[in-house]
């Protein structure tokens, strides 16, 4: 049967090793590298599915963990799905639930079986296994659900990441016999193994022979330096198979995503974007611009002189600068467009630079700009 999501390779930089392509899902294609903005809780925090199709957005990120508790899959199953349940008719893709049980609840304890955990609002006590995961996101109906894994925390032991990995892989197993739409709903196995080349090895090599429709490599972005999450991937990825999609789940720097790309990642998510924009803060080609400052209060300017999105084109940061000190809703959702507007228009920037083989020129030309060492 041919998988739901296939990967078209167009062509890898003759600079890097970054790849150009296409990812073909049952809602549509996307080109890659890609950023996938989260859309946590079924919305895109503050910006309707209209407003991502201005950006061009192909494909967003949804979470297992979060709707099951709310407002629970079977009411997104009883709707039709997510993408009728929440209007969005390009590709989803649901993360597992494996992540936010680490990241968001306490008391957790890990077994073969699965994770016990509490839940982070009520303190109510719940379960998630393999089995659990791929029942919701078959619910769910997500282009690419994503495998339960576990993300150990950085650093741990070789000793711990091991048996981790192990039972990481283990769990793999479980969640491809638990799948039950592969015709129309492609899983990716979750490459981990933290720091250790031995075991992200072992990870990928156990994930590869179950053969996915596509990988992802997690446990990064979790507080290790920067150079660690590149030796990850210049070590991990000559262990994926070339035809498929590569993931990096949780990136969304844009040094950090010029640097996967560059290492031949497809596809990047991250809540970094809308979460800044909410607290007043701006991705600009010149650094980031935190726009609730004192300076910017008369300051009629655009958010960034060359970003050509529509907030840009109409606003100003001391109007911006406004709402958000006011607390105004609609200051959150300026931030928010122009944020995402931003890091949309740098993988195109990444792409075509990619298709002229000159993607170590431009990250060279970008930070010369955007300012060393400002993330
Ligand atoms: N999001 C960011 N990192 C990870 C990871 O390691 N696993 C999962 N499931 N989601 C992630
Ligand atoms: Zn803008």
């Amino acid at each position: 049967m041919k998988p739901a999501v296939t990967y078209e390779h167009i062509k890898t930089c003759k600079q890097s090793g970054a790849r150009l392509g296409k990812v073909h899902t049952p809602h549509g294609t996307f080109e890659t590298p890609v950023f996938m903005p989260v859309g946590t809780l079924a919305t895109v925090k503050t910006l309707s599915p209209e407003e991502l199709k201005e950006m061009d957005a192909g494909i967003i990120l949804s979470n297992t963990y979060h709707l099951w508790l709310r407002p629970g899959h079977d009411i997104i199953k009883e709707a039709g799905g997510l993408h009728k349940f929440m209007n969005w008719d390009r590709a989803i893709l649901t993360d597992s639930g494996g992540f936010q049980v680490f990241s968001l609840s306490d008391l957790r304890k890990i077994t073969e079986e699965g994770v016990h955990f509490r839940n982070h609002m009520s303190g109510e006590k719940l379960f998630l296994s393999p089995e659990g995961a791929m029942e919701i996101q078959n619910a769910l109906g997500s282009d690419i659900m994503m495998a339960f894994d576990e993300c150990p925390p950085y650093p741990a032991s070789f000793e711990y990441m091991k048996s981790s990995v192990e039972r990481t892989s283990r769990w793999a197993e479980r969640c491809l016999a638990a799948h039950k739409r592969p015709e129309d709903q492609a899983l990716f196995g979750i490459v981990q193994g933290g720091e250790y080349e031995d075991l992200r090895k072992q990870s990928a090599q156990d994930l590869v022979s179950l053969d996915f429709p596509g990988y992802a490599i997690g446990g990064l972005s979790v507080g290790e330096p920067k150079d660690v999450m590149n030796r990850v991937l210049d070590f991990t990825t000559p262990w994926l198979p070339a035809d498929k999609p590569r993931y990096l789940m949780g990136v969304g720097s844009p040094d950090s995503l010029i640097d996967g790309a560059i290492r031949g990642i497809d596809m990047f998510d991250c809540v970094l974007p809308t979460r800044i924009a909410r607290n007043g803060t701006c991705m600009t080609s010149e650094g980031r611009l935190v726009v609730r400052n004192a300076k910017y209060a008369r300051d009629f300017r655009p958010l960034d002189e060359n970003c050509s999105c529509h907030v840009c084109q109409t606003y100003s940061r001391a109007y911006i600068r406004h709402l958000v000190k006011a607390n105004e809703t609609f200051g959150f959702r300026l931030t928010s467009y122009h944020n995402l507007h931003f890091l949309a228009n740098l993988m195109k920037q990444v792409r075509q630079a990619i298709m002229d083989d000159r993607l170590l020129d431009f990250k060279e030309e970008f930070f010369e700009q955007y300012g060393f060492n400002k993330e």
